[in-house]
């Protein structure tokens, strides 16, 4: 099916996979605006995407997810008239300090950027997601991590301690932080008919490539250059196409709350499609962030 150019922001644009996916998508002739916390980062990345690929439209702005104040700085400072056709939630932590990180507004930093972040942004965004000329798209990067008995120690998000100030483990806080992303995107979709957006979730594959960053020494060494060569390995280049399909297949606007590995549909975790945990995370996430969607519990939109 014919993909029409796109409007697109693209979160963590600034390196990693919403760098690969920026550019990727700018070269296919999207509109793209990719955001970064880091200017030199920002520019760099434009600056080098532009250098590959003649005429294409890409931009970048600043935003550190970690502060609920930059998110709706970022917001309010676009053009009135800017909508997006696909919002893609990319940007992502997974800290390596046994020492757990707080941001500003007091949340973990995990459990900050990875799903919290996405709720309010996406909020501030609410009215400017899909046009006339068709449904807009939220996609959320989340994890296969998500689900339980994952490698590594058990996926655990306890809402009466969210933020892991009894026991932190920073591949728990990874793995809660995914699923709280799931829950999220869910929920948002129960609530946006069709006509406005829809919502899918997606896990690009184990990328060491772009994961590698989160780790020193020879961890780092091994992710970079051995690791992607394995068969269980997914090659950034692969994730990157993955992810460009979540964002433009025109057949995904036919779905909502999709979960997407390797371009196919895919069934996440029985708690991450739990419609009373995705209400419980809503409603914590409103406290948290103090962005108060209307209509709590019903759909947030009129059809269009
Ligand atoms: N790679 C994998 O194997 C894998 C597997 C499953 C899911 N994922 C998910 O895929 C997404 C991309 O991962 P990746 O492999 O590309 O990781 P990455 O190379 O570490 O990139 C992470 C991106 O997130 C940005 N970011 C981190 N904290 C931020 C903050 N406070 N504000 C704004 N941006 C922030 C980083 O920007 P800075 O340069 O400023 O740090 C960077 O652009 C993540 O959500 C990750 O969880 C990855």
């Amino acid at each position: 099916m014919e993909v029409r150019m796109k409007s697109v922001l693209v979160t963590g644009g600034g390196r990693g996979l919403g760098r690969g996916v920026a550019e990727r998508l700018a070269a296919s002739g999207h509109r793209v605006l990719l955001t970064s916390r880091n200017a030199e980062e920002g520019e760099r990345a434009v600056h080098e995407i532009r250098r590959e690929h003649a005429s294409v439209s890409v931009e970048w702005a600043l935003l550190d997810l970690a502060s609920n104040a930059s998110i709706r700085s970022f917001v309010r400072e676009l053009p009135s008239h800017r909508h997006f056709d696909v919002v893609m939630h990319v940007a992502g932590v997974l800290q390596q300090s046994p020492t757990r990180r707080m941001t500003v507004d007091g949340i973990e930093e995990t459990l900050a950027v990875n799903a919290l972040a996405p709720f309010l942004l996406t909020h501030e965004l609410r009215n400017r997601i899909g046009s006339p000329r068709g449904p807009g798209r939220v996609v959320c990067v989340s994890s296969q991590l998500h689900r339980p008995g994952s490698r590594g120690p058990e996926v655990h998000f306890d809402f009466e301690d969210p933020n892991l100030e009894h026991g932190y483990d920073p591949d728990v806080a990874y793995k809660n932080s995914k699923l709280a992303m799931l829950w999220f995107a869910f929920e948002l979709a129960r609530r946006t008919p069709r006509s406005r957006f829809t919502v899918h979730g997606m896990c690009p594959g184990f990328v060491p490539e772009t994961a590698a960053h989160s780790v020193h020494g020879m961890r780092r060494l091994l992710m970079r250059y051995l690791l992607p060569h394995l068969p269980f390995a997914t090659r950034a280049r692969d994730a990157v196409v993955a992810m460009e399909y979540v964002a433009v297949e025109p057949e995904l606007d036919h779905s909502t709350a999709g979960f997407w590995v390797n371009r196919e549909l895919a069934l996440a975790s029985r708690d991450a499609r739990d419609a009373e945990l995705g209400k419980r995370f809503w409603r914590w996430a409103e406290q948290a962030t103090g962005a108060v969607w209307l209509l709590p519990d019903r759909p947030q939109f009129a059809e269009r």
